[in-house]
């Protein structure tokens, strides 16, 4: 089974370590649903409204502000920022939308909704839910597939817990509301899935399970794991035995590093099969020249049903 069909939700959360691939498996799959004709929004969680986007620098597109920018005719992609999650909330909680932009423009307001434990995750939350309730007409979604870069393993561990956190809190009025409305999409695994990211070697594998059991906890529904830039291996077993005998021989082998880096790759791509309650996939090691290139060609192999072998 493709990747792609294994993930067919309204929204999937891409999460991970730092550096293992995030942001372009992100983008390889916001391309690769977009070019199949769904209509995808590609989102990026950021805390710091000045730092540059890098989905957009990954999609080739200039995102900033905090409204989808087209990247093509059937993919968008935006920031979510805490503070446009919390203007929404006040304007549809507020009578009058003069109050919510002068709520906005009181520092000590944002001071505290930023500071607040929870309030950013419920903006981003707020923010998320918002631009998934969009329509282009009545009952026709605005954007079919929402896919969120998530840039910590932390944060879609946080964004798991608020919505419960503040329902039990403030379990009445509208934040209640918005809380019970983000517990029933976040954990409901018709409409939400969460990909965890990991790279090919023992401790990153224990530490995207663990991540795993810390989702399952908070019921967000884990929907794929992903082993990313695994290496090649270009032995059949009786030519791997021939090299390995080889580079036990005295004289010390060029290659013999590489030939480490393919057996740590499977032995973790073993303990992932093992330990995994859900579907595990490879993504391989790709080399090109830019970017855009990448994303490209992983978007063209998540497509491909031959190009991504099962762990298990
Ligand atoms: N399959 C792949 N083949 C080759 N290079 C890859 C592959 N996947 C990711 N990379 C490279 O790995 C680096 C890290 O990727 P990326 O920025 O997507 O990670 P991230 O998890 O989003 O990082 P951060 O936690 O910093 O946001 C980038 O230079 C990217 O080009
Ligand atoms: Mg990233």
């Amino acid at each position: 089974m493709r990747l792609l069909d294994l993930l067919e939700r309204r929204l999937l959360i891409v999460t991970g370590k730092g550096g293992v691939g995030k942001t372009t498996l992100t983008a390889a799959l916001a391309h690769a649903f977009s070019t199949e004709g769904t209509r995808v929004l590609c989102a990026e969680i950021t805390l710091d409204e000045g730092a540059p986007s890098a989905l957009g620098a990954a999609l080739g597109a200039w995102v900033s502000g905090d409204e989808p920018v087209p990247v093509s005719p059937t993919l968008h992609a935006v920031r979510l920022l805490p503070s446009t999650g919390h203007h929404r909330f006040l304007q549809d909680t507020l009578p009058l939308k003069v109050l919510a932009d002068a709520a906005m423009r009181s520092q000590g307001l944002k001071r505290f909704l930023s500071a607040a434990p929870g309030f950013p995750d419920m903006g981003i939350m707020y923010r998320m839910l918002d631009l998934m309730r969009r329509e282009r007409s009545p009952g026709v979604p605005e954007f079919e597939l929402c896919i969120v870069d998530a840039p910590a393993t932390g944060h879609a561990l946080a964004l798991a817990q608020i919505p419960e956190f503040l329902s039990r809190v403030i379990p009445r009025g509208p934040i209640g509301r918005v809380a019970r409305e983000g517990v029933r999409v976040l954990t409901d695994p018709q409409q939400t899935g969460c990909v965890i990211v990991t790279l090919p070697e023992t401790l990153p594998v224990s530490e995207a399970m663990e991540l795993a059991r810390g989702m399952e906890k908070h019921r967000l529904p884990v929907a794929a794991m992903v082993m990313n830039r695994v290496p090649a291996n270009p032995f059949s077993a009786e030519e791997r035995d021939a090299v390995t005998a080889l580079l036990a021989g005295p004289t010390p082998m060029l290659g013999s590093r590489e030939m480490l880096r393919i057996d740590r790759a499977q032995a973790a791509a073993k303990l992932l099969a093992q330990q995994a309650k859900v579907e595990t996939m490879q993504i391989p090691e790709l080399s090109a020249s830019t970017p855009a290139q990448l994303i490209a060609a992983l978007a063209a192999r998540l497509k491909s049903d031959e190009l991504m072998p099962r762990v298990a």
